[in-house]
């Protein structure tokens, strides 16, 4: 079988994990060709690959980002997108694609599919928002990056008697926001999920000032929002492709708050660091798999579907129940958090 890999959309670690684990099934386990299209769908659009064999995949398994690179470009984005995709897979003489990619990825791996494409998909985001999937592989290692950045903020903190509001990725979802604000012990946590009263929330840091304690962190999901004319709210706009750009939920709750509680608040923001350098093993162990698992629903002739993970089992799910709907933070799991800020 000839197979055509591709990663799209924010890169993530553990990308090169699923490529390097696509390879080894594939071409050693199976027999089959393997290639990669460069910066994602635009590779395909514009036919520029490589070939991937063991030596191109040697060494990347702890690497972060993505040896093949990635782009926003998708597919739809052009009015002859899918039309040049096809004609590009029937000259390529590839019998499968393997996409790996958050919620745009799987959507123009939906449509290249329902246009009759074989294609498997995997999820990646470090977002951790693919509802289908109990967790996607860069989820653990982003967690793991914030809650070390606010380990280490705690204690600038504390010298300076500040209050800290720390903004971490989640543009839809508060994943991040929720687990690394529980494991470092935050004193407050804000998800898009909810949106929060400013009044309420600076009522709960100033009561901890009140308690005789000389700082406080806030997290925030950069996708957090205020409730409707809680405060004057800068909310951004959109980027050429359609994605949110932020105006800053941490630079303005930082003014917000330290007004009201006449205590000095600094936003940080922590940004691309959750993305970049080496996965966990958590990470690389779901990667290994996910690519395993895709090679065999390709032997399978299983396409227009993706894998997933289901407790400790890897499933195939069908890409459109993939793409319905978003796993927002519930109530509960917010709750669970809450009792301990
Ligand atoms: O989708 C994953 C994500 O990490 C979001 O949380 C974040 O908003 C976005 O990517 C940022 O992506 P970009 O690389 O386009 O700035």
């Amino acid at each position: 079988m000839r197979i055509g890999v591709l990663t799209s959309g924010g890169d993530c670690p553990g990308l090169n994990a699923v490529i390097r684990s696509v390879v080894h099934r594939a071409v050693v386990d199976h027999g089959d060709e393997v290639i990669g299209f460069r910066d994602g769908w635009k590779g395909l659009l514009e036919c520029d690959y490589l070939k991937l064999d063991l030596d191109a995949v040697s060494g990347i398994l702890a690497r972060g980002g993505t040896m093949l690179g990635s782009s926003r470009v998708q597919p739809a984005h052009l009015r002859d997108g899918v039309e040049r995709a096809r004609g590009h897979v029937e000259e390529l003489g590839l019998d499968a694609i393997i996409p790996i990619g958050g919620e745009g990825t799987l959507k123009a791996a939906r449509l290249l599919s329902d246009s009759g494409l074989p294609i498997v998909g995997v999820p990646k985001t470090i977002d951790n928002d693919i509802a289908v999937t109990d967790v996607t592989f860069g989820f653990d290692t982003a967690v793991g990056v914030a809650t070390e950045a606010l380990d280490r903020l705690k204690t600038t903190a504390e010298s300076h008697q500040r209050v800290l509001i720390v903004e971490v990725m989640g543009r839809h979802t508060g994943w991040i926001a929720l687990h690394s604000g529980m494991a470092a012990g935050a004193h407050a946590i804000v998800v898009p999920e909810r949106p929060f009263d400013i009044e309420e929330l600076a009522a709960k840091v100033g009561e901890r000032f009140s308690a005789g304690k000389k700082f406080a962190i806030v997290v925030a999901a950069e996708g957090a929002k205020p409730r409707a004319g809680s405060m004057d709210f800068d909310e951004g706009g959109k980027d050429v492709y359609g994605h949110e750009r932020f105006a800053g939920i941490a630079r303005q709750l930082s003014l917000e708050l330290e007004e009201r509680l006449g205590k000095e608040a600094r936003p940080v923001i922590l940004g691309h660091v959750q993305r970049g350098g080496t996965p966990t093993a958590y990470d690389r162990v779901l990667a290994t798999r996910f690519g395993w698992h895709a090679v065999e629903a390709v032997h399978r002739g299983e396409f227009g579907r993706m894998t997933a993970l289901r407790g400790t089992d890897i499933v195939m799910v069908s890409l459109a129940e993939a793409v319905e709907t978003l796993k927002t933070v519930p109530e509960d799991r917010y709750a669970e958090a809450e009792c301990v800020l």
